[in-house]
């Protein structure tokens, strides 16, 4: 069985990009694989957090993993500050790693950037040697993920096959999957953005008021044309609804063109309002339930013990290769 691993930051809310990128897509794959799906709440330092909006959002994000269908008797949920060996392994990874290639990284560079004159940690430039850690810890083969990290996990792969050619085989080789449609959901009112955390005027948030959820659909930003037809230069508004459309629809985007030939945009987004609306309202009501049982902390602790007997393997396996006493 292939290994699988994926994280979200628990930096805010979850937004329906991270829904449709990420997050949908991980209950598939713990019949077939051995999956891990992690918190990442070391990432989340890397810009600046208070404390007890960091635990919150963990212990929310931890709930929406299981809302969406995370099996936690199939699925290893873990928190990754808990599994001291990812830590471990970026400090050991971070000798191998180059100044050039971080300084490279797009999601570094907006994120420096924004920061304007403000000093950058050094967490934010070294975040995906972090990364790579808690890819390699695994073994993991298969890595799902949204566009926005398909670079991190191509630096992962050749960090990994640098490692490799020094040391012998020892770190698996991973691959990013995205998925074909939805792997990049833009925000609702700058369709040329991606829609994130950070921009509540644009996103939707997997927790949001579906009133507000449905008056947010109905005023995206469109176009001036009246066709529903999938053409991301021209139409970036409309594509990006299509595309949430067939996501959550699981049709294609010429089943969406095809379903709204003749249609007005007004009746377009209506049916769009109301998948969304449809599937955040079974996610919320899943999410409450989760949290009256009062098992989340229990799920991750067990997470953390099962992770721990797998990251420490490979850590030993890394300290050994590179002639640390073990
Ligand atoms: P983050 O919130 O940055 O931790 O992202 C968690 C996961 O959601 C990653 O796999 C991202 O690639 C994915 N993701 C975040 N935003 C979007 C978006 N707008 N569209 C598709 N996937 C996204
Ligand atoms: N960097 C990812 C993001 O911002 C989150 C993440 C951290 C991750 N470690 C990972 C994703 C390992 C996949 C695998 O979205």
């Amino acid at each position: 069985m292939a290994r699988v691993l994926s994280g979200i930051k628990p930096t805010g809310t979850l937004t329906l990009g991270n829904y449709i990128g990420a997050l949908k897509r991980f209950p598939a794959f713990q019949t077939l694989h051995n999956s891990f799906i992690f918190i990442a709440d070391l990432h989340a330092l890397t810009l600046p957090i208070d404390p007890e909006v960091l635990k919150k959002n963990a212990f929310d994000l931890a709930a929406f993993y299981l809302a969406a269908g995370l099996d936690p008797e199939k699925t290893t949920l873990f928190l990754q500050s808990q599994v001291s060996a990812h830590a471990e392994l970026n400090t050991i990874l971070t000798n191998y790693a180059y100044m050039g290639e971080m300084a490279r990284m797009t999601q570094f560079k907006e994120k420096s950037e924004a920061k304007k004159e403000q000093a950058i940690g050094l967490g934010l430039f070294t975040y995906p040697v972090l990364m790579a850690a808690d890819i390699l810890l695994y073994d993991a083969e298969i890595v799902p993920v949204g566009e926005d990290q398909r670079q991190h996990v191509e630096l992962t792969r050749d960090l990994a096959q640098r490692f490799n050619h020094r040391y012998g085989d020892v770190l698996v080789m991973p691959k990013a999957e995205l998925s074909k449609v939805g792997a990049r959901v833009m925000s609702l009112s700058d369709p040329t953005k991606k829609m994130s955390k950070s921009d509540p005027k644009g996103n939707i948030e997997l927790s949001e008021d579906l009133a507000s959820v449905r008056k947010k659909i109905m005023s995206a930003v469109t176009d001036s044309d009246t066709i529903v037809r999938y053409d991301v230069a021209q139409k970036p508004g409309i594509s990006n609804l299509m595309t949430i459309y067939a996501s959550l629809k699981e049709i294609s985007l010429e089943n969406v063109e095809k379903t709204f030939a003749g249609q007005t945009y007004g009746m377009f987004k209506k049916a769009v309002a109301d998948v969304v609306c449809e599937e955040l309202q079974q996610l919320q009501e899943r999410y409450q339930s989760i949290v009256a049982s009062g098992l989340v902390h229990h799920v991750l602790k067990q997470g953390a013990q099962r992770a721990q007997s797998i990251a420490n393997a490979t850590l030993q396996r890394v300290k050994a290769a590179v002639g640390l006493w073990l």
